[in-house]
């Protein structure tokens, strides 16, 4: 479905499916449209513009959804055997899913090839990513920096949550960026035996892209061996 920026990232294990609008409301079930009954309308446009992105993306991997709902942190309650993630911001809306058989999880996320606001990057990275961020944005012309570091550590939250079902603080990731490759690290700062309890390596690799004054970036976990873009 398509060749947006997030279908560079992700190989032809997950089905992906962009848009550059959030459209209308329509689309929802009824039981989706309880879940933003009281939402302002630019919400409850981009939850409808996610679910019909993955309803479609649903079909292409021949799994039939009625209603995808929303587990007690936002999560997407995809159907059995399925992983997936949703992001949207101003202009965007992206989804990925897979089969579990294929992918053990997923994780996306697009923000605003903006600078964070005034004090937001010390209260989401820690010392050293302060400073790759500074190094970063000296070197040379580029993506905002500080909103690309956090726009990785929502990817790796994305990927964490449905698997722990716990939260997990900016300080338990620490995000290394490659320029060069449009790729990047996390090292996930918990401890090993729940890493392995979960099924996650210490440092998920990824990627991410610059498109139309949007950051997209993608996590794919495969097994316990390793994780790839
Ligand atoms: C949940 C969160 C990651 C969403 O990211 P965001 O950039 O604000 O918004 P996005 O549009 O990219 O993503 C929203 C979508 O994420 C998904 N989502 C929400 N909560 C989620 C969760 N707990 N787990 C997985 N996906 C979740 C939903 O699909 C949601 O869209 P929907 O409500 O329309 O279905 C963010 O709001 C948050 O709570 N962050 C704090 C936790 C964190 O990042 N810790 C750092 C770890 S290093």
């Amino acid at each position: 479905m398509g060749d947006g920026p997030l279908r560079r990232l992700l190989d032809a294990r997950l089905v992906v499916g962009e848009a550059f609008a959030h459209g209308d409301e329509d689309g929802l079930t009824p039981a989706e449209r309880l879940l933003v009954v009281g939402a302002v309308p630019a919400r409850r446009r981009e939850f409808a513009a996610g679910r019909r992105l993955a309803r479609s993306a649903l079909d292409e991997l021949g799994v039939r959804a009625d209603s995808i709902l929303s587990g007690p942190r936002g999560e997407p309650m995809w159907p059995v055997g399925v992983v997936g993630s949703i992001t949207h911001c101003s202009g965007y809306v992206g989804v990925a899913v897979g089969r579990r058989t294929e992918v053990r999880a997923v994780g996306i996320d697009a923000e605003p090839d903006e600078p964070l606001p005034e004090g937001i990057l010390h209260s989401i990275a820690d010392p050293t990513e302060v400073s790759m961020v500074a190094d970063l944005t000296a070197s040379a012309p580029g993506p905002a920096w500080d909103r690309l570091v956090f726009c990785l550590k929502e990817v790796v939250f994305k990927v964490w949550y449905p698997l722990a079902g716990s939260w997990l603080d900016f300080d338990d990731a620490a995000v290394v960026v490659d320029r060069g490759s449009a790729t990047f690290r996390a090292t996930l700062l918990r401890p090993a035996p729940e890493l392995a309890a979960l099924g996650l390596p210490s440092t998920l690799q990824g990627s991410w892209v610059r498109h139309r004054g949007i950051l997209v970036a993608a996590v794919r976990i495969d097994d316990l061996q390793g994780s790839a873009g």
